[in-house]
């Protein structure tokens, strides 16, 4: 096996789209990433308070978007009103929210491969109800996108797992708890996506003894990564895909 000091096309996902470029979690950042050359993107799925999935990282519309709200206050009747572009910059004004099922479609047409992150927010009535949606949404998707799903909530992933044991399942976390093994097994998931500041090369080499892939979030610098690749990281999740592709 050659040494590599880089990731391959395919361990580069753009993170809530090629967020550095356009602004995030919008059918514009997943063509900015598309244009970039990325095969996969992130992007954050939630519901709104009548149980449209939408693609938003926040619990409210505030940060990414002209107006304000709480997801829980908001129906699918309200997205049209919602510019989630003017924010980043003036040229993406009038770029929508986009439901799951819009982003879906996208990605069946521009080619693109999805990491689904669910956020397991509050206002949420039940687990059950946001893993059925998200699981119905998705196998609408075309037959050449593929997806895999990450959380940050275990009961998250146990819950897709349950509805399609097909998924690639990964476990988000900002450090490694010390039962990193055990949470995996009670799902089942295979990955841990990491952040990137907490990795480490023996962590990484235990995580591959032991059959788990490891990717690492959200790196901008493929300087800060280039000593894991050997080790075996498994890919990136990154604001700007153009730096590890060029
Ligand atoms: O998938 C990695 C990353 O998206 C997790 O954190 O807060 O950006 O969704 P966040
Ligand atoms: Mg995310």
């Amino acid at each position: 096996v050659e040494p590599r000091s880089g990731p391959t096309r395919s361990e580069v996902q753009a993170h809530r789209g090629a967020s550095a470029v356009a602004p995030e979690n919008t059918i514009a950042a997943f063509r900015a990433a598309a244009e970039q050359g990325a095969e996969w993107v992130e992007l954050d799925v939630a519901l709104l308070g009548d149980g449209t999935p939408v693609v938003i990282h926040d619990v409210s519309i505030d940060r990414c978007s002209s107006s304000k709200g709480n997801l829980a206050d908001l129906t699918a009747s309200d997205l049209k009103a919602i510019d989630a572009g003017a924010w980043f910059a003036p040229q993406f004004m009038g770029e929508p929210l986009p439901t799951l099922a819009s982003v879906v479609s996208a990605l069946g047409e521009l080619g693109l491969n999805a990491n689904v992150e669910i956020k397991q927010h509050a206002h949420h009535k039940s687990l059950d109800q946001l893993v059925n949606i998200v699981d119905r949404h998705l196998k609408a998707r075309a037959p050449h996108t593929r997806i895999m799903i990450s959380s940050f909530d275990a009961a998250a992933l146990r819950g897709m797992h349950a509805l399609d044991p097909s998924y690639e399942l990964a476990m988000l976390w900002s450090r490694v708890p010390a039962d990193w093994l055990d949470i995996l097994r009670s799902i089942p998931a295979s990955t841990i996506h990491l952040d990137y500041k907490a990795l480490s090369i023996g962590f990484l080499e235990e995580a591959v003894r032991c059959g788990i892939k490891v990717r690492a979030w959200t790196c901008n610098d493929p300087k800060r990564l280039a000593s894991f690749w050997d080790a075996g990281l498994a890919g990136v999740i990154t604001d700007d895909p153009s730096v590890y592709l060029t």
